[in-house]
C-alpha cells in the first residue's frame, strides 16, 4: 500500500508492514459510507474516521513535527513534558533498546527515540499519519523503525515479539476497551520493562477541549464518555481507576502525574504558538505545570493523567 515510500527511509533496516493488519483499517482509509457503517457498529473509530477526514482538510495541523506547522511549537513542548516526566526510564534506554509506540501518529515519540538510538515500532491505526510518520522517521538516526498499520487492541501479530519498554500517549483513552488493550500491550514488554501511556482526564478534557463546546457539560461531568458521530469517542478515567487498570494489566511501581494544564489544557489562552517557541518560556511553563500538578487546588485540572509502571 505503501509503495513507492521506501526510498525515503533509505536507513536499510526496516520491515515495513504494508498491509493492514485488519480490513477495517483499510475501510477507514477509504472513508465514505462504509466507513460510516463500522463506525456505527464499534464508535472507536470514530475518530480515525475524522483523523483521516482531518488530514484531507488541515493537514498541516495534523503533520505537527513539520517545523512549518502552526501547531508545531505546541506539540513539542507537550512532548519535552512528557520526556521530563520520563526521564528516568529515559535514561534506562541504550543504544538498540526495542520500543513499541502504540497509536504513535506522526512519530512524536519515535523520532527522538530512534534518535536515542532505540528500534521503535510505530503501531497506528491511521495509514495517512502512517505515512507521514514514516517520512519523518526517515531524516531520524541512528536506531531504526518499523511500522505497522495496525489496530492497538489486536497486537496479536507481534506474538513472539518482545520489547524493552512501550509508549501509548493519547490513545488509549479512544478504545473501546482500554484496559484489555492496555494487557496486549504489557504483554509485549519484556519482565522489568516499563510501559507509559496517557489518558484524558474529564475535568481538564472539559474546560479545555473545543471539540467538547456543543457537548453537554453537565452530562459531560456525569458521564465517563463522550460519543460525537463522525467526531469523537473518548473515555475518561480518575487517577484510581488507572491505578486499578495498570495493576489488572501487570504493571507495579505505577506512578499517575497530572500533565498538559497550559497547552491544550484549560490554560491553553495563556500561551500562544509563538510563545512556545521560545526555549526559555517553555521551561518556565514546565517549571508552572509541575506545580500545577502538585497543587491539591490545580492537580486535577490536567488535561491528561500520565501512567508509568513496570511489567512484573
Ligand atoms: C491523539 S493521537 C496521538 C498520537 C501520538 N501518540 C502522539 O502522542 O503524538 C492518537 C493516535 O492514535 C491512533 N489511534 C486511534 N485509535 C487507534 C486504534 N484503535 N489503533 C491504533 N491506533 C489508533 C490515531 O490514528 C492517532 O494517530
Amino acid at each position: 500500500m505503501l509503495d513507492g515510500l521506501g526510498t525515503l527511509a533509505g536507513n536499510g533496516h526496516i520491515d515495513v508492514l504494508w498491509q493492514p493488519m485488519s480490513p477495517d483499517l483499510e475501510t477507514l482509509r477509504g472513508g465514505g459510507e462504509e466507513a460510516r457503517l463500522l463506525c456505527g457498529r464499534d464508535h472507536q473509530w470514530w475518530n480515525t474516521f475524522a483523523y483521516e477526514r482531518e488530514w484531507l482538510e488541515f493537514p498541516e495541523f495534523n503533520d505537527f513535527l513539520d517545523p512549518g506547522s502552526p501547531v508545531h511549537n505546541r506539540k513539542k513542548y507537550q512532548w519535552e513534558i512528557y520526556e521530563r516526566l520520563l526521564r528516568r526510564e529515559m535514561s534506562g534506554l541504550v543504544m538498540g533498546s526495542r520500543v513499541l509506540d502504540v497509536g504513535g501518529g506522526v512519530g512524536r515519540a519515535a523520532v527522538p527515540l530512534v534518535r536515542r538510538g532505540c528500534d521503535v515500532l510505530v503501531v497506528d491505526a491511521s495509514w495517512t499519519a502512517l505515512k507521514v510518520a514514516w517520512k519523518h522517521l526517515a531524516e531520524a538516526s541512528p536506531g531504526s523503525y518499523d511500522i505497522a498499520w495496525a489496530d492497538v487492541g489486536k497486537l496479536d501479530f507481534l506474538c513472539g515479539k518482545t520489547y524493552d519498554a512501550a509508549v501509548a500517549f493519547e490513545v488509549l483513552c479512544y478504545l473501546r476497551s482500554p484496559g484489555v488493550a492496555l494487557r496486549g500491550i504489557v504483554d509485549r514488554v519484556k519482565p522489568g520493562g516499563w510501559v507509559a501511556f496517557s489518558m484524558e482526564n474529564k475535568l481538564g478534557a472539559a474546560l479545555a477541549d473545543p471539540a467538547l463546546k456543543g457537548y453537554d457539560l453537565l452530562k459531560l461531568l456525569g458521564d465517563d464518555r463522550v460519543q460525537i458521530e463522525e467526531e469523537l469517542y473518548v473515555r475518561y478515567f480518575s487517577k484510581e481507576e488507572l491505578r486499578k487498570m495498570a495493576a489488572e494489566a501487570g504493571l507495579s511501581r505505577v506512578r499517575i502525574v497530572g500533565c498538559h494544564y497550559i497547552a491544550d489544557g484549560p490554560f491553553n489562552k495563556a500561551v500562544s504558538e509563538s510563545k512556545l517557541s521560545k526555549r526559555t518560556i517553555r521551561t518556565r511553563l514546565r517549571a508552572m505545570e509541575s506545580v500545577f500538578s502538585m497543587s491539591p487546588v490545580t492537580r486535577n485540572l490536567a488535561r491528561a493523567w500520565l501512567v508509568v509502571g513496570v511489567k512484573d
